[in-house]
């Protein structure tokens, strides 16, 4: 620029000073402080991006993992993870949390070594955290514990040779409907310290609601008792994001708008609504901590489109002041809710059947496909018999 300063120079320094906001500069380039951390004596709103990948749906796991017959459903989950990884390398305050090892385990042998070793850092630095971390985000309903088991093992080893960690967040977020024994599992065998998920009873939700029961401790086996109990945290609606935090790169949303260069600059409407949609998850839940699950089935396939969004709202609801927004994991919410030393209702039966309305029972799946389901138990069977077998016969 020189020392050449014309009169347009000056009326844009001007314009900026007076209508601009604090994280745009002169110069063009906006700088979001992401970094907060927990704020005593505020509601604190954990955002937790995710993305809900089935380990096949409406199309294969192949083809969600490559992202073909996409005319089925726009999926590709090479697309999320690459684009997840770039966007968390941005910023280090970002967080991304990850289930199904069966999208991540065809990911991650295709990386090169410096790819592998960025996610590394990132898995140490607690940027990317696997919850669950199983093959895949299994059934409680149909399927024998014996291959709940096995699968989780099957992702935790992947986990613990790879990363020398093991997880410690259960994510069972879609499951339709969830049992004792899975909290008897997941807290007592698999060593969780939690377990999240979204589909309970719609009339049970609403009670748990005004009773501030959608978090508990979950007592799920009469045997051990209070040694194998978990912390479940039920979601008051589902596991996407409140209406209007829905940030896939093709939806219709509003963006946090702050370029006063650019038309229907938004900062303080959109943090309004931030802040209504708070307080209105605060007014169900014990403790001044709130957990958003910023995500959904398939999301994050071009991920700065969440993350820029999330990188804007944590900076102006931060400076707005009246709650405060953070970056964060089910491991990090958790520690919260046990540093706030409050006591939770107990539960100790199961959560089925699950009906998501009136009339809307969803329990034609525990007696569908029989032949399928003998094909399944046969072939566990055979599982479980061959490394016995090897035990025996190969001293
Ligand atoms: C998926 O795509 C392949 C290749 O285009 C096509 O042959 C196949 O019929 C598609 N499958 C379905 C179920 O549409
Ligand atoms: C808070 O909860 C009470 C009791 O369930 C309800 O009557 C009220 O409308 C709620 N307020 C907000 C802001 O959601
Ligand atoms: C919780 O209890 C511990 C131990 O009594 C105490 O140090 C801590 O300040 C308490 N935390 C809150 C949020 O009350
Ligand atoms: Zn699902």
């Amino acid at each position: 620029m020189g020392t050449f300063v014309t009169p347009a120079l000056v009326f844009l320094f001007i314009f900026y000073t007076v209508c601009g906001y604090e994280a745009i500069g002169v110069n063009g380039y906006p700088k979001y402080n992401t970094g907060s951390g927990i704020v005593e004596g505020k509601l604190n709103v954990h955002l937790v991006p995710h993305s809900h990948d089935d380990v096949g749906w409406l199309k294969t796991i192949d083809q969600y993992y490559v992202g073909s017959n996409n005319s089925i459903q726009g999926a590709c989950v090479e697309n999320v993870l690459d684009s997840v990884v770039m966007s968390l390398r941005r910023d280090r305050n970002r967080k991304f949390v990850f289930a199904e090892m069966a999208f991540f385990h065809r990911w991650w042998i295709r990386q090169s070594p410096e790819i592998q070793e960025v996610v590394r850092n990132l898995v140490a630095s607690g940027q990317l955290e696997f919850v669950n971390g199983g093959w895949c985000m299994h059934d409680e309903a149909t399927c024998h514990y014996i291959d709940m088991i096995d699968q989780t093992t099957l992702g935790h080893q992947l986990i613990k040779n790879e990363f020398n960690i093991t997880p410690r967040a259960g994510w069972q977020i879609d499951p339709f409907g969830h049992s004792a024994v899975q909290a008897y599992l997941l807290g007592a065998e698999v060593g969780f310290d939690s377990v999240h998920f979204a589909r309970i009873d719609y009339q049970d939700r609403a009670k748990r609601k005004v009773d501030k029961a959608l978090e508990v401790i979950w007592r799920g086996s009469r045997t051990f008792g209070s040694s194998s109990q978990i912390f479940t945290n039920v979601f008051p609606v589902h596991y996407s994001p409140p209406n209007g935090f829905h940030f896939e790169v093709n939806d219709d949303f509003v963006p946090v708008q702050d370029d006063p260069l650019i038309f229907d600059v938004n900062v303080d409407k959109r943090v309004n609504d931030f802040i209504d949609a708070s307080i209105i998850q605060a007014n169900v839940t014990r403790t001044n901590h709130i957990m958003w699950t910023m995500g959904d089935d398939f999301q994050y396939q071009y991920a700065e489109s969440w993350f820029k969004e999330m990188d804007k709202l944590i900076h102006y609801v931060n400076k707005d002041g009246r709650v405060n927004a953070l970056y964060s994991t089910p491991s990090l919410y958790v520690d919260a809710k046990h540093a706030a030393n409050e006591s939770w209702p107990l539960k100790t039966d199961d959560f089925f059947p699950y009906a998501d309305d009136e009339n809307a029972y969803w329990t034609g799946f525990f007696t569908s496909r029989p032949a399928f389901k003998r094909y399944v138990r046969v072939l566990s069977g055979y599982y479980l018999v061959s490394p016995i077998s090897f035990f025996l016969l190969v001293p």
